[in-house]
């Protein structure tokens, strides 16, 4: 549905669109890929819980979204707190009128180093975000999606090339996105059976975002006081092209993807059109790693 079109039938309360009727939660939708997945959830008439640790995103998302005739509501909170799970799970659950649908585990960033010089605090900080807080947030939302109203419930959660594939630099953040995929699997065999639920990952390649802008941009991100820079250093990406290998060389598509188009891609896969995929790992790279 196109965005005028979906926006006179959510003023006219009457609900239509793919995900009509369902409660999302995305986390990490303050910018990028999750900010794309609420914007493409909302036109899909689904009620979108923006989560994010920067407040302030977070609101400007679900802003715009209620600006234009949709419904989202904004939760801060540094999902490494435990605390922070359950306000968004309890905060979710009231917007939702008790009722939670759907959920992508898209909260991330990466904290590189090479294995000899990685620090504990990198290692945990990763795990702890990209598969220790997922399962918490699952955990978390047991009563919500262990039901039987007839009505359907999936979790994505959002893996990495790095994940499925490795990258040097990367063992953290590869070691977590790896792990997701068998919670996932896991989630598809508990709660499949009694109550339907499906769970899928979407794994990205490139995605032009702040994670892969340059790095002398100077995005960075806190942790405990401590600012991690994030993006990849513009030398590395030249070295490629300094040594005469053709820009994203390994991509078959030859560019990088868009937060639209990876957020399509979660959108397609949670609504009901992907009613019998669970469990699947779906890799959204231009066809890297084939
Ligand atoms: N961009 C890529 O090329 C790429 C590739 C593979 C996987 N991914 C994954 O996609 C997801 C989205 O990344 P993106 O590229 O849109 O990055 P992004 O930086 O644009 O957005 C990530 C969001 O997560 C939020 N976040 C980070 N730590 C958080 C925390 N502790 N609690 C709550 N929110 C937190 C950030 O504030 C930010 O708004 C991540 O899981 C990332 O690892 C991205």
């Amino acid at each position: 549905m196109s965005d005028r079109l979906a926006q006179i039938a959510r003023q006219l309360n009457y609900p239509r669109g793919l995900l009509a009727g369902q409660v999302a939660i995305i986390t990490g939708a303050g910018q990028g890929i999750g900010a794309e997945c609420a914007r493409l959830f909302a036109n899909e008439g689904a009620r979108v819980v923006v989560s994010d640790i920067d407040g302030p995103k977070a609101e400007e998302v679900a802003a715009r979204i209620r600006a234009s005739g949709g419904e989202a509501l904004a939760v801060a909170g540094d999902l490494l707190r435990d605390e922070a799970i359950a306000d968004l799970v309890k905060k979710a659950a009231e917007f939702g009128g008790g009722k939670i649908h759907i959920l992508v585990n898209n909260a991330g960033f990466t904290w590189d180093a090479v294995i000899h010089k990685m620090t504990d605090k990198q290692w945990q900080t990763m795990l702890h975000l990209h598969v220790t807080a997922p399962f918490k947030l699952v955990q978390a939302l047991a009563p919500y999606f262990r039901v039987k109203d007839g009505e359907p419930r999936n979790v994505v959660n959002i893996s990495s090339t790095s994940g499925l594939h490795g990258n040097a630099g990367q063992a953290n953040y590869a070691a977590a996105k790896a792990a997701v995929v068998g919670l996932t699997k896991t989630i598809a065999k508990e709660w499949g059976p009694a109550f339907g639920v499906r769970a899928n990952t979407v794994a990205f390649g490139r995605i032009e975002t702040r994670l892969t802008a340059d790095k002398e941009a100077g995005g960075f991100i806190e942790v405990d006081g401590q600012k991690v820079a994030l993006g990849i250093p513009a030398k590395q990406k030249k070295a490629g092209a300094a040594a005469g290998a053709e820009q994203f060389a390994d991509i078959p598509l030859r560019r990088a993807g868009t937060a639209t188009e990876a957020a399509s891609a979660v959108l397609a896969i949670a609504s009901p059109l992907s009613s019998y995929i669970s469990g699947q790992t779906i890799s959204v790279t231009g066809g890297r790693n084939i």
